[in-house]
């Protein structure tokens, strides 16, 4: 297996994949600028050229894959994707990121097909409240999904709350409890300022980690570790007597650029070599015109070379780099 550095020595191992920027939400951070731009079919990566792109990134050295959107489990046939996606050889990781409003279905199909780590967006248990954030009445379905996620045996199921103040700020401490009956991972993530965002909104909403930390009654701040199972960006503790996590991630406050491992695939064919930057490039292109696995792998490596060493945003124009809002990009 060969090993993927970038220039400034991190090891790229981690590839998120995109496969469609189409949501059933319509989360209004995700979706700042309203209305959503989506594209036409012709434009978005076949399954099979999917398949081709991510056998390459292993080729080059990426070892864990990540299936995102918009909602990847509104195209259709993914559970064919994922079949084909764990047969390939040296993938050791495959996950997928959903909103849980198909999961009740599919968490069964998805185990079967070698989907073993699963996270769930949910930033509210209130159902008023959810369909202020999302504009949907759907919480009862997610709840539902991750029920069943826990039945058919995914492990560990992961929960995402973006926290925002004035928003769901309050549920934070209601949101840990979960942790203490099930043995699901709880983070809490810091409001990213995504594009089509006034500066003066991200600010009034964001709620930097070191504040949600102390919105948790019964946390012990000083056992916060960094994650025990991979090298992600979240810091995880227990709370006393809990069968799950607490996390907490900081883009931020206490940003991982560091030890980012990461490159974004996005669903119209192009790789992202940071979250927060414009660059990107092509893969769709070199798919369609025949172009063979060592030159796709090449990519993959031009990508890895082009990786910025952080992504700025506490500096003034970050925010105006990004380049696409996050249904297209997927996290
Ligand atoms: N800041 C932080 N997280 C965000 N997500 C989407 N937009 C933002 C943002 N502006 C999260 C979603 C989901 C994950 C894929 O990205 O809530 O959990």
């Amino acid at each position: 297996m060969s090993q993927l550095l970038d220039t400034y020595g991190r090891s790229i191992d981690y590839l998120r994949i995109s496969i469609t920027d189409h949501c059933n939400l319509n989360c209004f951070y995700c979706t700042p600028f309203g209305g959503r731009s989506m594209f036409p079919h012709a434009e978005i990566l076949s399954y099979e050229e999917i398949i081709k792109a991510t056998e390459a990134a292993v080729l080059a050295g990426i070892s864990k894959v990540r299936i995102t959107g918009g909602e990847p489990l509104l195209r259709r046939e993914m559970i064919r994707l994922c079949r084909m996606l764990a047969n390939i050889q040296d993938l050791k990781s495959l996950a997928l990121t959903t909103n849980g409003i198909l999961l009740e279905e599919m968490a069964e199909p998805l185990f079967d097909a070698g989907i073993r780590r699963i996270n769930v967006s949910l930033d509210t248990l209130k159902p008023e409240r959810f369909r202020k954030i999302t504009g949907s009445d759907l919480l009862s379905r997610v709840l539902a999904g991750i029920k069943k996620a826990e039945e058919v045996g995914l492990h560990p199921i992961k929960i995402n709350t973006v926290v925002m103040r004035g928003i769901n700020d309050d549920e934070v401490e209601d949101l840990a409890c979960l942790t203490l009956k099930k043995p699901y991972h709880v983070r809490f993530i810091e409001l990213m300022p995504t594009d089509g965002w006034a500066n003066g909104d991200h600010e009034s909403l964001f709620v930097p980690v070191k504040e949600i930390v102390k919105l948790i009654k019964h946390i012990d701040e000083s056992r916060l570790g960094p994650a025990a199972d991979s090298f992600g960006p979240a810091r995880l503790c227990t709370l006393p007597g809990g069968k799950g996590k607490v996390g907490f991630i900081a883009p931020m406050t206490r940003h991982f650029c560091g030890s980012c491992n990461r490159l974004r695939l996005t669903a119209d064919g192009k790789l992202r070599t940071c979250l927060f930057s414009k660059e990107e490039i092509d893969i769709k292109g070199p798919l369609r015109s025949g172009a063979s696995m060592e030159e796709l792998a090449g990519i993959f490596r031009t990508a890895a070379d082009g990786k910025p060493a952080g992504h700025y945003l506490q500096k003034t124009d970050g925010r105006k780099m990004f380049g696409r809002a996050m249904h297209a990009i997927g996290g």
